[in-house]
């Protein structure tokens, strides 16, 4: 299936596949992650709005919220599914460097364990836009094997381990070059 997957910037032509899977997710941390727009957001906001929420989206590209840094969003859509959401930080900020690094990504529940989120990263790590930046950080909770191994398998070296106190994991510090990708 994952040759027929491809990534898409965020499209209001995509609102059915969009809702139909963000309906599907049971978990507040999964929908937070779906829409991306920080963890204070409204978790209705895509379904009451879909063009605006779009809008959204597509205006970090260039004009990032406040405290924030530009971005740029991906969703993965497989037939009229979408299957994972990536986005690549243009730069890295204090929170960055230390917690989120340059690209996170969500699978969706239902499409986990089928190379997805590895497929999606590969595809990332080849686009003009990470490309110009030559030393891509990635972090993950250091529990999070899945993460750890989608980063390893996109040439991911690990760096070392942030300790962030006792109520939150750790997280393990990984660098990918893009010179080769
Ligand atoms: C982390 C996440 C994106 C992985 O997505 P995925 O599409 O399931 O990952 P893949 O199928 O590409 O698997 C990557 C590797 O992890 C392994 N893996 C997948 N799920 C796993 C699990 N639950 N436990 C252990 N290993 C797992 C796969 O076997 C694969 O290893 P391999 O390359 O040795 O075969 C997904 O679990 C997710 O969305 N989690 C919630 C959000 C999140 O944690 N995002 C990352 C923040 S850093």
């Amino acid at each position: 299936m994952i040759h027929e997957i491809s990534l898409h910037s965020p499209s209001t032509l995509l609102e059915g596949a969009y809702i139909n899977s963000f309906n599907k997710l049971s978990l507040k941390s999964d929908q937070l992650n779906w829409i991306y727009l920080g963890n204070d957001a409204e978790i209705n906001t895509p379904i009451n709005n879909f063009n605006s929420y779009v809008q959204v989206l597509l205006k970090r590209e260039t004009e990032p919220a406040p405290g924030f840094v530009c971005d740029t969003i991906w969703w993965a859509i497989y037939k009229n599914q979408m299957v994972g959401r990536i986005a690549f930080r243009h730069e890295l900020n204090d929170f960055l460097k230390k917690i989120g690094g340059h690209i996170g990504y969500i699978v969706h529940p239902e499409w986990r364990n089928k190379g997805i989120a590895t497929w999606m990263l590969k595809e990332v790590l080849k686009t003009n836009k990470v490309k110009n930046v030559k030393k891509i950080l990635l972090t993950c909770d250091v529990c999070n094997i899945a993460s750890e191994k989608t980063i390893i398998r996109n040439g991911g070296v690990f760096e070392k381990i942030i300790d962030l106190g006792p109520s939150r994991p750790a997280k393990k510090h990984f660098w990918i070059s893009t010179e080769l990708k």
